[in-house]
């Protein structure tokens, strides 16, 4: 495994990895992704390897630009087209009927694809230089082991992935942070599959029309269940006026509880690892899954997160905050 910090020599040595079939983790805006030839069903096995995820969990196809959609999606909704031309490049996926020659290694054997045209000019020179060798599409979950954080730097990635990668491409810190707004269309409904920076309202109003709710119809998103996204220690969710209390008991209880607060001061008492993360949900998603990796490596027996406002920006934060305080027993992409 090799860390290259990006320039264009780099980009085409990664280009030129994934056509070889070989796996390359690269920074999207979100979070890194773990990147192979999208065309390949032997490269896109590794990647499943690479991160001890289970076969028919589906994984999301990175592409340079919206024209592509109708080489990978068949039938394709104009709702779809409006949320591409509004938000891509950008942190949001739209989950489409396939086209038939995708293969079932990139749709877990359903009958749709996940489509990304992503931002980070990294991840967009890549796709460019792989278009240019003729590649179409880079398959890429995010570069964690499965049932871990996702990445958000090249270290991250380094120690979830390590020798299973051949080149992680070092693009620094992921702006959004958390990942893609994931939003499925059966027909002409649209569902919200997972909840991102782009928001609800962001995407009703860009539709013209409300997002349904997701129902049996809906695609199954396998990794989206609740305990998805999780630090190794356990973790708490609590209200933000009882932090302190809920502190202090376990500190008499003479147990190890580190803390993840956002509006509580940190008491003069405090032994533990106490970290402050940012009051804007923009800036609280973007620190995130380093603070909660931070936090995991600190020997801690228990983080108590203060728990984020009710209202909706603060609805994706929420969403992988209660995942993480779900437990570490389940299914996790
Ligand atoms: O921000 C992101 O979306 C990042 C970056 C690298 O693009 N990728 C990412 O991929 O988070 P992954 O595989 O870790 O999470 C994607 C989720 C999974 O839960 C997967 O089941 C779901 O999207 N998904 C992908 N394709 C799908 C499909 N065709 N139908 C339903 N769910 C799908
Ligand atoms: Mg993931």
């Amino acid at each position: 495994m090799t860390i290259r910090a990006v320039d264009p020599a780099a980009v085409a040595a990664a280009a030129e990895l994934l056509r070889q079939g070989e796996l390359v983790a690269f920074p999207t805006e979100t979070v890194y992704g773990l990147g192979a030839d999208a065309a390949s069903g032997r490269a896109v096995a590794r990647v499943f390897a690479a991160k001890g995820r289970p076969a028919d969990h589906p994984v999301i196809v990175h592409v340079a630009t919206a024209a592509a959609i109708d080489h990978w999606a068949r039938g394709v909704p104009d709702g779809a087209r409006r949320l591409a031309a509004a938000f891509w490049p950008g942190p949001l996926t739209l989950v489409l009927p396939r086209a038939a020659h995708v293969g079932d290694f990139v749709t877990g054997g359903q009958d749709t694809v996940g489509l990304r045209v992503p931002a980070h000019p990294v991840a967009q020179q890549l796709l460019a230089a792989f278009a240019e060798t003729g590649g179409t599409g880079i398959a890429a979950p995010s570069a964690n082991r499965f049932g871990h954080i996702s990445p958000t730097c090249a270290r991250h990635v380094a120690e979830d992935l390590g020798a299973a990668v051949a080149l992680i491409l070092d693009g620094g810190a992921c702006e959004v942070g958390i990942e893609s707004t994931i939003v499925a269309f059966a027909g002409d409904d649209a569902m919200l599959l997972r909840p991102g920076m782009i928001g609800a309202e962001a995407i009703t109003a860009a539709l013209g029309r409300p997002l349904q709710a997701p129902d049996r119809s809906a695609p199954r998103t396998p990794g989206a269940l609740a305990s998805h996204y999780a630090p190794h220690t356990r973790a708490l969710l609590v209200p933000a006026t009882l932090l302190l209390a809920e502190g202090r008991q376990r500190l008499e209880r003479d147990e190890n509880p580190a803390v993840l607060a956002r509006t509580v001061a940190r008491p003069d008492e405090w032994t533990g690892e106490w970290r402050h993360a940012p009051a804007d949900p923009g800036g609280y998603a973007h620190e995130l899954y380093d603070n909660l990796r931070r936090l995991d490596a600190a020997g801690a027996d228990e983080i108590l997160i203060e728990a984020p406002p009710a209202d909706s920006r603060w609805l994706a934060v929420r969403d992988r905050l209660q995942r993480a305080a779900a437990g570490i027993d389940d299914d996790r992409d």
